[in-house]
């Protein structure tokens, strides 16, 4: 199976995702783009927010993603990351109920608690997606929802990029970075237990080249997609 290293055009030295985000963490806010993440949610029509009553916010990173969940009347969420500077932006930012430092693969969470488990912009960092899926499934209530947006494969085949920050030195450092095809996605999901109902895809469009005009040639490839699946009532 091919790997990202086959395809990485830019060859940064790659750090593990504590050492990554705590990096990133002062500047991260500014340099992801709401088109990225946060439009594809704005679109999903299977979830209805107002329903949701408490939410997991798994690899939670500022608190991005949890604002937006709040913005959508949800009142319970309770994030969880790796990285303590990601964590404590998060805590700044106010939008979850607890913040716990703990891997998303074994959370410490309540079982069957959670009408939405969310894991946005974070399963590149994982080698194997399997733990993921059913470390959210054992979460989630009958009949919840799991959101997942991910860095899309095709995106990380045709740019060569890997997930990546600009140090308080000016050096590019890669965070580690894994391609997963949709059959992983797919078979990790299934074989936890959940049923796809909805999938989106954000498109790089003229609008993104304003924030990043390097990406000129990749106008029309989907940057990131997003998969909403269910576990059965
Ligand atoms: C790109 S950020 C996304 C943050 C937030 N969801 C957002 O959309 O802005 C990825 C986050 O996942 C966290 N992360 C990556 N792997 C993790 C793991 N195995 N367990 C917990 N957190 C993890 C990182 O520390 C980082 O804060």
């Amino acid at each position: 199976m091919p790997t990202f290293a086959d395809f990485d055009r830019r060859n940064y030295r790659s750090v593990d995702v504590v050492t990554g985000y705590d990096g990133w963490a002062p500047t991260y806010d500014d340099i992801v783009m709401p088109e990225m993440d946060l439009a594809l949610l704005d679109r999903l029509e299977q979830v209805d927010w107002m329903s949701v009553h408490s939410a997991a916010d798994l690899g939670c990173g500022t608190g991005r993603t949890g604002a937006w969940l709040r913005g959508r009347g949800i009142t319970r969420i309770d994030g969880v990351d790796l990285s303590p500077g990601m964590l404590s932006r998060a805590a700044t930012r106010g939008a979850h109920s607890t913040l716990t430092l703990r891997d998303v693969r074994d959370t410490g969470l309540r079982a069957e608690t959670y009408d939405l488990v969310i894991a946005s912009l974070i399963d590149e960092h994982l080698p194997d997606l399997a733990p993921l899926y059913s470390e959210a499934y054992r979460l989630a209530v009958r009949g919840g929802f799991l959101v997942m947006v991910s860095y899309h494969p095709q995106f990380m085949m045709v740019s060569g990029m890997p997930t990546h920050y600009t140090s308080w030195t000016g050096e590019p450092v890669a965070i580690s970075t894994h391609l997963h095809l949709f059959t992983d996605r797919l078979t990790a999901a299934a074989a936890a237990g959940w049923q796809l109902m909805e999938t989106s895809e954000a498109l790089v469009d003229d609008t993104w080249i304003e924030s990043k005009p390097k990406w000129g040639s990749l106008i029309g490839h989907p940057f990131s997609v997003a998969l909403v699946w269910r576990k059965p009532s």
